[in-house]
């Protein structure tokens, strides 16, 4: 099935994602990942996809929706995914359930991790994240266990070039413009399950299980 994570920078989006993708047997697609890891390869998509996301503006949707379609088209994402930073606009949205009717699938859920604004700040400047694979710790609500490695895989831990006040703040009014339409798309679909983000990780976690196997 094919589950889209929904929610400002900084929810817990890709914390969740990575514990919950092996559980659910999906494959764990994040959109802010693939641009990040084609930026560290300097490929024509990250040199283009750069200049945005250092502002801390969306991507066109156009090279967004490409890069999507092509990584949905490998076998690892036949049987469903979950999507972590993509849709974010209502043509990504629209463009998506397109592109899943083509093989006959649908987005079955959209649980909405909803945290208010005024606590995103403190989660995105306190951030480290892995070099290697892009595991994120926080500083103060989920330390790494050796100061600054990662535990998985001992690689270094870096602060994301977006994640500065000035940007953060950017990228909070882009996602209350562009992406806050999507939480009404989708609740009209029948689709969202709202998820108390505020609680700590492992009650996150607990509710989105919970809401994924019901919807
Ligand atoms: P992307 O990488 O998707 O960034 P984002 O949506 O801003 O999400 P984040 O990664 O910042 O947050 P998250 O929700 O994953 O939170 P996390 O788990 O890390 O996008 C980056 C850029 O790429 C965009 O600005 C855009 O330019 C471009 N882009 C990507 N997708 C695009 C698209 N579809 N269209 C166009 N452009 C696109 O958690 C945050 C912190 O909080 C961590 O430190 C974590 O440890 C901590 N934390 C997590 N959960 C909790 C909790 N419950 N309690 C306390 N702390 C917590
Ligand atoms: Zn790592």
């Amino acid at each position: 099935s094919y589950v889209v994570l929904l929610g400002p920078p900084g929810a817990g989006k890709g914390t969740q994602a990575e514990l919950i993708s092996e559980k659910l047997g999906l494959a764990h697609i994040s959109s802010g990942d693939i641009f990040r890891e084609n930026l560290k390869n300097q490929t024509e998509l990250g040199q283009k996809a750069q200049v945005f996301m250092n502002r801390g503006e969306l991507v066109p949707d156009d090279l967004t929706i490409e890069m999507i379609k092509d990584r949905l088209q490998r076998d690892d994402c036949k049987a469903g995914a979950l999507l972590d930073g993509f849709p974010r606009t209502p043509a990504q949205a629209e463009a998506l359930g397109k592109m899943l009717s083509t093989w006959n699938g649908k987005v079955e859920c959209v649980p909405y991790i909803s945290v208010p604004p005024e606590e995103l700040i403190g989660r995105l400047s306190g951030r480290w994240t892995c070099k290697a694979q892009g595991h994120v710790y926080h500083e103060k609500f989920n330390p790494p266990k050796v100061a600054g490695k990662c535990d998985v895989d001992g690689s270094e831990l870096y602060q994301r070039e977006d994640d500065q006040a000035a940007t953060v703040e950017r990228r909070i009014r882009v996602y209350l413009e562009q992406t806050t339409p999507l939480i009404d798309y989708y609740r009209k679909q029948g689709v969202l399950a709202e998820v108390d983000g505020t609680l700590p990780i492992d009650q996150v976690t607990t509710l989105l299980l919970k809401a994924i196997k019901k919807g």
